[in-house]
C-alpha cells in the first residue's frame, strides 16, 4: 500500500469527500452530504477522518460517540484503491480515535442491500450481534419517502 496519511478533514476537504462517498456509492437521495459532515464537526464526539495518498483523499470514517458506545458511518475506500489494506487502516485509525476517548466499545450498521462488506468487517474482527435495530426520525419532515 502507498503511504497512507489519516487526519482530520477540513473546510477545504468537503467537496472531496462528497465525491468519494459518490464514488463508493454511499450517498443516498435523503442525506445530503455536506449537512452530514458539518453536523459530524460541530462537536467534540465527532469527525471525519480522511485518508489521503499524496493529494488525492482516497479514504474517510465518520466517527463518533454517543457517550456510551463508539460508531463509524461513511467507512469508503476509493474503487482505485481498494484491496490494499487501505480500509483496514482508516477503520484502525477510527477504533483509535475512539480508543483515545475512552471509548470500549464500537457499534456499526450496514445497510441490507450491502451484506458483501459484512465479511470485511468480519476480517477487522467485527461480530455480527442479535439485535433489532430500530429508529425515530425526531423531525418526521426529514424523513424520505423510500429509504433502504
Ligand atoms: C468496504 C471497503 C471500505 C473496504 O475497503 P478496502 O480498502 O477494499 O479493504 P482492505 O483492503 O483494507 O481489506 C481489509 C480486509 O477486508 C477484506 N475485504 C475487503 N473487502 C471485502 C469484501 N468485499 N469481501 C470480503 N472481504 C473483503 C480483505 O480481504 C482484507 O482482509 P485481510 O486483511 O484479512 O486480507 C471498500 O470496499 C468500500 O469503500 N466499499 C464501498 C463503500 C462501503 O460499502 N462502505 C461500507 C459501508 S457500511
Amino acid at each position: 500500500m502507498a503511504a497512507l496519511e489519516i487526519r482530520e478533514i477540513g473546510d477545504s476537504d468537503t467537496n472531496d469527500l462528497a465525491t468519494l462517498w459518490e464514488r463508493c456509492g454511499l450517498t443516498r437521495p435523503w442525506n445530503d452530504p455536506d449537512a452530514d459532515i458539518a453536523f459530524a464537526r460541530t462537536n467534540d464526539n465527532s469527525t471525519v477522518l480522511g485518508g489521503w495518498i499524496g493529494d488525492a483523499l482516497v479514504a474517510s470514517a465518520m466517527v463518533g460517540h454517543d457517550g456510551h458506545r463508539g460508531t463509524v458511518y461513511y467507512v469508503s475506500v476509493d474503487p482505485a484503491h481498494q484491496g490494499s489494506g487501505v480500509g483496514r487502516t482508516i477503520m484502525e485509525a477510527a477504533e483509535d480515535w475512539l480508543r483515545g476517548r475512552g471509548v470500549w466499545k464500537l457499534n456499526l450498521m450496514v445497510r441490507a442491500s450491502n451484506t458483501r462488506v459484512i465479511d470485511f468487517y468480519r476480517s477487522l474482527d467485527y461480530e455480527t450481534e442479535e439485535r433489532a435495530n430500530m429508529s425515530k426520525w425526531l423531525d418526521p419532515a426529514r424523513r424520505p419517502a423510500q429509504e433502504d
